[in-house]
């Protein structure tokens, strides 16, 4: 009798908890951004993806031809580069973390001050900043990818119109196929997601503490949403905190959180000092370091600092860890990604330095013997 009992708790427990999947938090593909112009559906789709992850991982779309899109946002693991900011052409080195590309179609702004909206838009920038990808303007840039027949032809047969024609590559074809590439990086089913779907033993015990936790502490005032970047907004419109939000002399010292404006660079409004995107804490475990300026190493610090600048809390060790557990179980299922084979030039390197690209001169001395 006790044993039915007992099972019949057991049971109504999880059923219980099955019952309370919270619908914000669930991952839908639906709930993407897209332009009606570059829809993820229809014939030619697939070409067109294969044609932006060759792009996404050709290093001839920078000026010197070494830098890539993979480069900085590595999708052979966590879609950054791991270091607290980023090198592009000429060994230069950025102001900002690099942010994952992995689930970056479901922002509704992008970059960390979100000056950018959709992917389409994003794309064409690294290309022509002068410390990430270096081209001059993007006119340089299709030049480039126009001596290349294979995307020639790819370009056409995605988008249509004569392989041959001028306007055969275009920067906007660029950034749609880049794009449509992009919205393929969606990590789905993470330990979190089953447990939210019902399946109750697929977070650890100090896991399920951590979620409660992040929630009663009030982390979820901000992190909320499928994402837990904020609840969904519409396309170009950012959810924006302060951040410090409650600045703390020893953590300013240590990191220099305040120094750099953030959304305040785009604006120029004064409420906007210090203010940034709400970024996405999906894979937050494989994307060390953190914060806009990378300063801080480890997720264990990122959360007490969090804690402390954005609540006004000193959480305790076993609370951060716990919390940290709940961190991990965000990571999600990565889909199979294979490096693309490029499209070779036909006109060899040095038609192309005619076009005054600056390559590698070691390639250049390397072409000319
Ligand atoms: C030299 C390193 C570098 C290269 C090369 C680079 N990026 Fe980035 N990327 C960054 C950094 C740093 C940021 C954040 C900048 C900021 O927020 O001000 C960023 C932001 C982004 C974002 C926004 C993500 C988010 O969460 O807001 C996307 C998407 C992206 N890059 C895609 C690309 C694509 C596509 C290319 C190639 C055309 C590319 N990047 C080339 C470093 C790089
Ligand atoms: C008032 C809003 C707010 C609250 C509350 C908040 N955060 Fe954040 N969080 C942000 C913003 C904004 C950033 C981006 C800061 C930056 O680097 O510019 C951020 C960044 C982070 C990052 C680093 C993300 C990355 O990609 O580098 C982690 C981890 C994080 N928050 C976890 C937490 C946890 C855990 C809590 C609760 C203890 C919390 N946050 C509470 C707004 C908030």
């Amino acid at each position: 009798m006790k044993m039915i009992l007992i099972v019949a708790a057991v049971v109504g427990l999880s059923v219980g908890l099955a019952q309370a999947q919270d619908k914000t938090y669930i991952l839908s593909k639906s709930d993407m951004h897209v332009p009606a112009d570059n829809l993820m559906s229809g014939p030619g789709l697939q070409e067109k993806i294969d044609l932006g992850r060759q792009l996404f991982f050709d290093p001839r779309l920078s000026s010197t031809g070494t830098v890539s899109c993979n480069s900085c946002h590595n999708v052979m693991a966590g879609g950054e580069d791991s270091v607290r900011t980023s090198t592009g052409v000429k060994g230069q080195l950025g102001g900002r973390n690099s942010p994952t590309v992995w689930n970056s179609a479901f922002h509704s702004v992008q970059f960390w001050d979100g000056r950018a909206n959709l992917l389409e838009d994003q794309a064409k920038g690294p290309v022509t900043n002068p410390i990430e990808m270096g081209m001059k303007d993007h006119s340089m840039a299709v030049a480039r990818l126009q001596k290349i027949d294979g995307y020639r032809d790819s370009f056409a047969k995605v988008f249509g119109g004569k392989a041959s024609a001028k306007d055969a590559i275009t920067i906007d074809k660029v950034a749609k196929a880049i794009a449509a590439y992009e919205r393929t990086l969606v990590t789905e089913n993470s330990p979190f997601d089953r447990f939210n779907a019902g399946d109750v033993k697929a977070l650890s015990a100090d896991a399920k503490k951590g979620w409660e936790t992040f929630q009663k502490t009030g982390c979820v005032a901000c992190h909320s949403g499928a994402h837990f970047s904020g609840p969904k907004m519409p396309i170009g419109t950012g959810f924006y905190q302060k951040f410090p939000l409650m600045p703390d002399a020893n953590i300013e010292k240590t990191y220099g959180f305040s120094k750099d404006l953030g959304r305040f660079d785009v604006t120029k409004n004064e409420g906007d000092k210090n203010t940034w995107r709400v970024p996405t804490l999906r894979n937050i475990a494989l994307t060390a370091p953190y914060f806009h300026n990378g300063a801080v190493a480890d997720l264990s610090e990122a959360v007490r600092v969090m804690g402390k600048v954005q609540l006004g809390k000193d959480l305790s060790k076993s609370e951060i860890k716990s919390i940290v557990a709940f961190l991990n179980s965000l990571t999600g299922e990565f889909p199979k990604q294979e490096m693309p084979r490029l499209p070779a030039y036909e006109l060899g390197l040095r038609r192309l330095n005619s076009i005054s690209v600056s390559l590698r001169p070691d390639i250049l001395v390397d072409c000319r013997v």
